[in-house]
């Protein structure tokens, strides 16, 4: 029994209208075309309908039995686990093959399915629902912040960034879907009976998970950990504005660290010598409260230049962190035109402060298109936006409590440098601030957009291309099948042209 959300079983719906009568109103029949083919289905379906059997035109949460030719039971259990929109459960179908249909035809009404009609799953997967129910995207399942199973995703998500640094984006992104399917159970897995049905775990994150469940470590994972490569990579990737090519080229010319830079005179663009500078305060993690301390700084800039503009946070201090590496900001105004050139205006009023460190803007660049959005879409930046580093004065408190750990860090850039417990901590930290800047109109977009997680967007694109013929980005949602721009006033709104159940966004940390 495969199950799924119930709704009330309605009787003969208008689809059926070639249902002479419906004698068997309890039993609600979906024939999947997957490798049986329309014509096919079209015929059985009218010839079922022409018995008095009921046969929906589509999936629903009233079907009761799903019936399929030439599929395996976990073919089926994949192509429903992809259609059908809720995790919650309260009712089951039968996964059934079309010998069950043909001789309930032949009967003249529906048998009860007997063992030889069921499609075998490779598991029971009555036993444990939360595992038959996790459906393939990540964007289809709820994710919280805080999980169970942290001691797996973390090790999945170091093979993750160590692919990312030799530049394998598939298999970077198969470690992060593998580690986001286990941050969305809702307990802590055991064994790998636990992972039966699971969707996206592949072969290798199947091996490293066994591994450590069986020896509470994995050696691939240990070893990269302590690879040359891997830390050399993550070191200067950290610096603010170095991409995994420049740090790559970095590291095959024999440097490890943002001190290497420095000492070999290395050419550094203008991001990157701020990155280099402020190294140690862009690695520590911002915290709440210094996210709602910047919160205040922006909204009063803000204010300053365009009363009445909407400033709302995004990235993962919306989805509820408790730390980030930078703090997001999406700005708007309700009077569509009002934010155009806005960006430099708060700039402007930051840098007179003396508030900003550094920064980089970039122009709207985004124009919408009558033929719809270019393939790939790759508008997921033309944003008015600003990456900036803000000077933020500390509170006594904090300054006081690094003050008396002023060694506080051993992977700090400073290393072995003893003179620095001597000297003074600064009164102000550097913190990196993300400042977009959307038209009204696109605003529902952005919001969906820059809320991340960064996996959350990528599978919500994906979807929305794979499963609906649509293309998504921060700007726009266009539907190919109808060749028009679907808009939106909000995130729901999106969800639901998705066919996508909402998911709120501290659910939303995939
Ligand atoms: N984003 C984007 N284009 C970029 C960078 C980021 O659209 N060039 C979006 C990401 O998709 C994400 C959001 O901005 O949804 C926030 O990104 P980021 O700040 O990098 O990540 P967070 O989720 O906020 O995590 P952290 O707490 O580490 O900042
Ligand atoms: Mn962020
Ligand atoms: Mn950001």
């Amino acid at each position: 029994m495969f199950p799924l959300k119930r709704r009330k079983i309605t009787k003969v719906e208008d689809e059926n209208q070639e249902n002479k009568i419906c004698k068997f109103p309890e039993v609600a029949i979906f024939i999947l075309e997957r490798k049986m083919g329309a014509s096919r289905k079209a015929f059985l379906t009218r010839l079922g309908r022409s018995k008095g059997f009921l046969i929906e035109e589509s999936l629903s949460s009233s079907t009761t039995h799903v019936v399929s030719e030439s599929n395996t039971g976990d073919e089926v259990q994949t192509w429903l686990n992809n259609h059908t929109n809720r995790q919650d459960t309260t009712h089951s179908v039968h996964l059934l093959d079309i010998s069950w249909l043909t001789e309930s035809m032949a009967e003249g009404r529906p048998l009860t399915p007997q063992d030889r009609h069921r499609l075998k799953t490779s598991t029971e997967p009555s036993v444990d629902t939360t595992t038959t129910l996790m459906k393939s995207y990540a964007c289809q399942r709820r994710t919280p912040l805080k999980h169970h199973n942290a001691f797996l995703t973390d090790a999945l998500e170091i093979l993750a960034a160590n692919a990312e640094f030799n530049e394998n984006e598939g298999r970077s992104v198969a470690f992060r879907r593998s580690a986001s399917v286990l941050k969305a159970l809702p307990q802590a897995v055991h064994g790998m009976d636990d992972l039966r049905n699971l969707p996206c775990l592949g072969e290798h994150s199947l091996r490293i998970i066994k591994e450590i469940l069986e020896d509470g470590t994995s050696r691939e994972v240990e070893s990269t950990v302590q690879s040359a490569q891997y830390q050399a990579m993550k070191a200067l990737t950290g610096i603010f504005g170095v991409g995994v090519k420049s740090a790559d080229r970095w590291f095959r010319e024999g440097l490890r660290s943002p001190l290497d830079l420095i000492r070999t005179g290395q050419k550094l663009n203008q991001a990157q010598q701020a990155g280099v500078r402020y190294y140690n305060d862009l690695n520590r993690p911002v915290t709440k409260k210094e996210a709602v301390a910047i919160s205040h700084i922006v909204e009063e800039a803000v204010n300053a230049v365009l009363p009445g503009a909407i400033i709302e946070l995004m990235g993962g201090f919306r989805r509820g962190k408790e730390v980030g590496h930078d703090v997001d900001f999406l700005i708007t105004h309700t009077e569509e035109g009002e934010e155009e050139g806005l960006m430099p205006k708060i700039i402007n009023w930051l840098e007179k402060q003396g508030l900003l460190l550094y920064q980089k803007t970039t122009r709207n660049s985004y124009l919408e298109s009558k033929d719809g959005p270019a393939r790939p879409p790759h508008n997921m930046d033309r944003f008015e936006r600003c990456f900036s580093i803000f000077k933020l004065e500390r509170d006594k408190d904090s300054s006081r409590s690094l003050q008396e750990t002023a060694s506080y860090d051993s992977s700090t850039m400073e290393g072995d440098d003893r003179t620095k417990e001597q000297e003074p901590v600064p009164s102000w930290r550097a913190v990196r601030v993300d400042l977009v800047v959307s038209p009204y109109s696109q605003f529902a977009f952005a919001t969906l957009g820059w809320t991340g997680s960064k996996l959350f967007e990528r599978e919500l694109r994906r979807w929305a291309g794979q499963e609906k013929g649509m293309s998504l980005s921060s700007h726009a949602l266009y539907d190919s099948k109808q060749q028009r721009y679907l808009r939106a006033n909000s995130e729901e709104e999106i969800f639901a042209y998705l066919g996508l159940e909402y998911i709120p966004p501290c659910e939303r940390n995939a």
